[in-house]
Parts: structure tokens; C-alpha cells; sequence
């Protein structure tokens, strides 16, 4: 049964290539979904001239029109609404959401972090992971609740960290994950997959989808 593309509104405040490879995945019908709306609350954000080179809705909401978090956060909820926006895809955007935006979409928000969470939360996980001496980092797509990065996990890569990374080097073996489990992570969304018991996310199988929750290439000893 063919189901109308699951709309998608894609918050985002920087250089945006989890956006691009987003839109990718949709105009190349790798996922049934469609971007409906991007929002910034940076004017000058790849991630707008990017949605608006695609003729897609770009709207930049700046917060310091806004007295409050919460304020703020209604005035997404009704521009997300006006574009009757399902999903909600928090991807490089730099600002905490408060409980206006998740009741709204309760279920219905995911991030994508750049590290294997629990581990290094918040700001500059890369360069965390490297100072951690980790072997291992990765990224990690999750449901958003009310805590920063601590969400019910949905899909996780891991990549090696080598002896001559630096925080560049790791930064885009890292997105390069990035770039393919955000998509997948949609996908199981709009084929109503993933199911949260606690703390934890069964993405339901059936013998036509089946998809990957753990990525794990390039790990052997000796790299
Ligand atoms: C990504 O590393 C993402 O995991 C993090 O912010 C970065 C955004 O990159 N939340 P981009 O704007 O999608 O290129």
C-alpha cells in the first residue's frame, strides 16, 4: 500500500549536509518522506540557502524576538503545524527544545548526535571522544525528550578512532555515518517501525523490512 510522503520538518542552525543528504534520500525515494519545512534560528546558515536553493519552505525565526525558550518553541510548533509537519528532525540545530515543542510532537522528534551516546553528551563530542583516548566513537540517531542527548537510542554507527585523528579527521568519518542513518532512521518512522518500551526502541521486523540498527564498518583489529 502506498502510503503519501510522511512530511518532515527539519530543524537546523548550521552547515547542513545531514539536511542535504536528507533531501537525497527523499528525492531519490530511499525513504517515503518529503523536507516540508526547514527552520533556523541562524539567518545565516547553510542548512536556509540550502532549503531555499531547493525550493524548499525556509524560514529563519530568530530567538531574540522571543522573550522565552518556551515562547520561542510555540512559535515553531505553529510554523511546523502550518506546513503540516509529521516528523520533526532536529539535525545540527544548536538550541535545547523545551516541553512546547516535545508535547507537540511527542514521539515524533529525533537527533542525530556525533558520538556513541551515553557517551560524550552535549558540545564537541568528537573532540571528547579524542581527548577520552576512545578506540571507538560513532554517531547516534534518538528520540528527543526532555534531557539533552539521553533519548531512547534508534539506530547507532560506530567508526575507529585511529592514533593520527584529529578532531577533523574524526569529525567526518564520523558524518559520513551520519549521513546514512539519519536516513534510515526516518525510514523506520515512516514504516511506523520503531517501538519505545522504556528506555528502549524494538524496531518491529516484518520479512519484507528488515534494516540495520547497528553499523559497525571498517572495525577489525589493525587499522
Ligand atoms: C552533526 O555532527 C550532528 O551530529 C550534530 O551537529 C552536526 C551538524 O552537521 N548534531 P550538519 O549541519 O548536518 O552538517
Amino acid at each position: 500500500m502506498n502510503r503519501p510522503p510522511m512530511r518532515l520538518g527539519v530543524l537546523a542552525s548550521g552547515r547542513g549536509s545531514n539536511l542535504r543528504a536528507i533531501i537525497q534520500a527523499c528525492r531519490a525515494e530511499v525513504i517515503g518522506a518529503e523536507v516540508a519545512v526547514v527552520i533556523s534560528d541562524r539567518l545565516h546558515s547553510e542548512a536556509l540557502e540550502q532549503a531555499k536553493r531547493q525550493k524548499i519552505a525556509s524560514i529563519h525565526m530568530d530567538p531574540k524576538k522571543y522573550e522565552t525558550r518556551e515562547e520561542y518553541d510555540s512559535a515553531i510548533v505553529r510554523q511546523l503545524q502550518d506546513h503540516h509537519v509529521d516528523l520533526v528532525i532536529l539535525a545540527g540545530y544548536m538550541r535545547l527544545i523545551t516541553s512546547r515543542l516535545i508535547g507537540a510532537y511527542k514521539n515524533r522528534i529525533i537527533n542525530i548526535h556525533p558520538s556513541l551516546l551515553p557517551a560524550f553528551p552535549g558540545l564537541h563530542a568528537q573532540r571528547q571522544a579524542l581527548e577520552w583516548g576512545a578506540r571507538i566513537s560513532g554517531c547516534t540517531v534518538h528520540f528527543v525528550d526532555e534531557t539533552m542527548d539521553q533519548g531512547p537510542i534508534i539506530i547507532q554507527a560506530a567508526v575507529p578512532v585511529m592514533d593520527g585523528d584529529t578532531e577533523g579527521t574524526l569529525e567526518a568519518r564520523i558524518l559520513e555515518e551520519e549521513h546514512r542513518i539519519l536516513p534510515q532512521a526516518i525510514q523506520f518512522l515512516v514504516e511506523n517501525r520503531p517501538e519505545i518500551m522504556g528506555r528502549r526502541v524494538v524496531i518491529k521486523t516484518t520479512k519484507d523490512n528488515v534494516g540495520s540498527k547497528l553499523i559497525s564498518p571498517m572495525i577489525e583489529i589493525g587499522l
